[in-house]
């Protein structure tokens, strides 16, 4: 699509009320759509316009709105104290909108809107030179949304929410999305206008319609080709709806630039996930937060990826779990693998079934095959770490480290008692208790008993009489 740039139009995104249909203590824009919140989406599509300015109207919890979006250059704040409807919210606006042609109004519990729709809703508005111009929808089901009432002639008339609604106007199907396009001229004499005379005893932006038409104003509807952009939250099921809309949008689009995607109504992959081409997702994998994911990657069945870094062609194999740990490329995970915080794999590194790592590097080509546990340790190139081998590098208050160097082998069974160091070639035999400085090359054993050979021993054996 071609750059847009709209200088002379000004948006208002409504991001004051309390989303009481939420029963939450956290705004209804904070609240997240595939690890994004609602408010982020709709700032990022409206920056896109690359409009004059863009004001956001916050009035509940509005502290925690700002704190959360930051200071964006063209962005002003304006505080709606009381929540006394969507009307009296784009009024507060009044004194920051700077001259422009039009103003364009936009709710922000609609995540799925497109700066293209937004484009061509003004583009109408404007190539009709209309005054008031609505975007609207066919909805199956029309429930909770304003209805576009029509005349005979087909003009629209009025907007009537759901409250409002009389029986026959409950049963229309085109929706207001709640996005205008007005002419910032007659804007504010509209807003003056509206009263409050209605079941919510809201000033309803809705009502500048009629107050308009009665001006002499043109007063048009512009219709959204697909529905579901428009698709609002109100509620916690309007959020797993649009979260599943969002998540097909998401899927698609990944794998339209070159990722396979097995069973993707299985998978989750968030708004701030990266996934290079080649890479293949498989059924069940739940990709999280600013998960990195390089080329011709392997992931899945059944694994977990929280703001992890993978290289190119890394295999993470089923119920994996990798959180803040990065992989280098060529290595390998699981399966039943566990990458906690700071754990950063070199390449070629093989991490098998239930090895767990914390705060360690892992130089490259080393293997921790089986059920071990390693942590704040520094491990250099080529080593082989027996199965069952643990850090213990927790003395019930204080961390100490596991320094490795490389070509370490390490035989099964073995404790590595931190803070100790392990020289390059190190080999120590199996079931060792490492408790001091184990030299460079050699072999270092700790203390063993004797093994003894009792002949003739006979294995108690079952009375099967
Ligand atoms: C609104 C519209 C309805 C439209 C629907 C589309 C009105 C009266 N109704 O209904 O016609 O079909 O959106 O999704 O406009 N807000 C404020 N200050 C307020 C009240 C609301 O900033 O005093 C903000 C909210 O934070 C929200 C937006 O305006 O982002 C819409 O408010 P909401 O309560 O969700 O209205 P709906 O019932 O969805
Ligand atoms: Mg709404």
């Amino acid at each position: 699509m071609t750059k847009l740039h709209y200088p002379d139009l000004q948006v208002c995104v409504l991001a004051a009320g309390r989303g009481k249909r939420m029963r939450s203590n956290l705004p209804k824009v904070l609240h997240k759509v595939l690890g994004r919140a609602m408010i982020d989406y709709v700032l990022h599509t409206v920056e896109s316009l690359r409009p004059k300015g863009i004001a956001v109207v916050t009035g509940h919890a509005s502290e925690r709105v700002r704190e959360h979006v930051g200071q964006p250059a063209n962005l002003e704040w304006v505080i709606q104290d009381k929540q006394l409807g969507t009307g009296h919210a784009v009024k507060q606006c009044e004194k920051v909108i700077r001259s422009v042609r039009d103003v364009l109004i936009v709710c922000g519990d609609t995540p799925l809107l497109s700066a293209e729709t937004l484009s061509k809703l003004v583009d109408e508005h404007r190539s009709r030179d209309t005054d008031v111009t609505v975007l609207t929808a066919q909805q199956a089901n029309p429930f909770g949304y304003g209805r576009i009432v029509r005349d005979s002639d087909q003009h629209v008339t009025a907007i009537v929410e759901e409250k409002d609604a009389t029986d026959v106007e409950r049963k229309l199907t085109e929706v207001s999305s709640g996005i205008y396009c007005v002419r910032h001229e007659v804007l504010f004499d509209l807003l003056h206008a509206i009263g409050n005379r209605n079941a919510q005893n809201e000033y309803y932006l809705p009502d500048i319609v009629p107050l308009a038409l009665v001006a002499g104003l043109r007063v048009d509807a512009a219709l959204m080709e697909s529905a579901d952009e428009m698709t609002g939250v109100n509620d916690r099921v309007d959020l797993s709806i649009v979260e599943d809309m969002m998540q097909k949008r998401i899927i698609r689009d990944w794998q339209l630039r070159g990722v396979t995607i097995e069973k993707p109504e299985t998978v989750r992959i968030e708004a701030g996930v990266n996934i290079g081409i080649d890479t293949v997702i498989q059924a069940g994998c739940y990709l999280i937060g600013r998960t990195h994911i390089g080329d011709e990657c392997r992931v899945g069945p059944n694994a977990v990826l929280v703001d992890a870094w993978l290289d190119d062609k890394v295999k993470v194999f089923a119920f994996s779990h990798i959180h803040g740990a990065s992989v280098g490329s060529n290595s390998s995970v699981g399966p039943y693998g566990r990458l906690r915080p700071d754990a950063q794999l070199d390449e070629h590194v093989h991490i098998g079934n239930f090895v767990e790592i914390k705060k360690s590097v892992i130089g490259r080509g080393s293997k921790i095959n089986h059920l071990s546990y390693i942590g704040d340790t520094t491990m250099g190139s080529d080593c082989n770490i027996g199965a069952g081998t643990i850090t213990c590098n927790y003395d019930g208050a204080n961390k100490f480290r596991t320094e490795i160097g490389d070509h370490v082998f390490v035989g099964s069974d073995t404790q590595l008692v931190a803070p100790v160091t392990i020289g390059d070639r190190a080999t120590i035999g199996a079931g060792g208790t490492i408790t001091k400085p184990v030299p460079a090359g050699g072999l270092t054993l700790s203390e063993r008993t004797e093994q003894r050979y009792i002949a003739g021993w006979k294995r108690p054996e079952k009375d099967n009489r």
